[in-house]
């Protein structure tokens, strides 16, 4: 986009998905303003903790989610994230902070990728009206039975609603 800040960049958001969140989309929403294109890159094996979702159904949550953006793409990767970010020839890694927390990790992160790869990272602060939203929290209060209608795009609330185990009658 000729005049805004990032004209000329592509950039990759990297991330489990698991699910993506209706912050996520926020930020790519946001991003895909900002930088020329957008890459939401799907890291195959999340190393913090077993999936929901498999890499196809990220991947394909996401893709119906974006459809609205014409310039953000979805891919996935495994291994260095710095070396994804090399073979895209991407000029930007962006990444959303949702709490001064994250920004402890993210740092040291952006500098080892920097340092990996030559790419800095851009962070976006998080909407506050998403920056309690994790895609763990949502895991957790929808495998307790709660509506997580708000905090999830449409087609992954569609799939995360026929993933629901039936209710078990007299489970104790
Ligand atoms: O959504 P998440 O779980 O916070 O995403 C974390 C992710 C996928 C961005 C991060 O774990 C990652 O980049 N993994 C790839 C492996 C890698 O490059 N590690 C070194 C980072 S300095």
């Amino acid at each position: 986009m000729n005049g805004s800040i990032g004209a000329g960049h592509s950039a990759i958001y990297p991330g489990s998905f698991d699910p993506l969140t209706r912050g996520h989309l926020d930020v790519i929403e946001r991003a895909a303003v900002i930088f020329d294109r957008v890459t939401v890159a799907v890291v195959v094996n999340p190393q913090k903790r077993e999936s929901l979702f498999t890499l196809d159904e990220r991947e394909a949550m996401i893709r119906r989610s974006v459809e609205h953006l014409p310039n953000v793409a979805v891919d996935h990767f495994r291994g260095l994230l710095a070396d994804f970010v090399r073979h895209h020839e991407a000029t930007v890694i962006v990444k959303g902070l949702r709490v001064v927390s994250d920004f402890e990790n993210e740092m040291s992160t952006a500098l080892m990728n920097r340092s990996l790869s030559g790419v800095d990272t851009v962070f976006l602060p998080s909407d506050p009206r998403w920056s309690f939203v994790s895609s763990s929290l949502v895991k957790e209060v929808y495998n307790l039975g709660a509506d997580v209608t708000e905090y999830v795009p449409p087609a992954v609330l569609a799939v995360m609603l026929s993933k629901r185990p039936a209710p078990r009658p007299n489970e104790r």
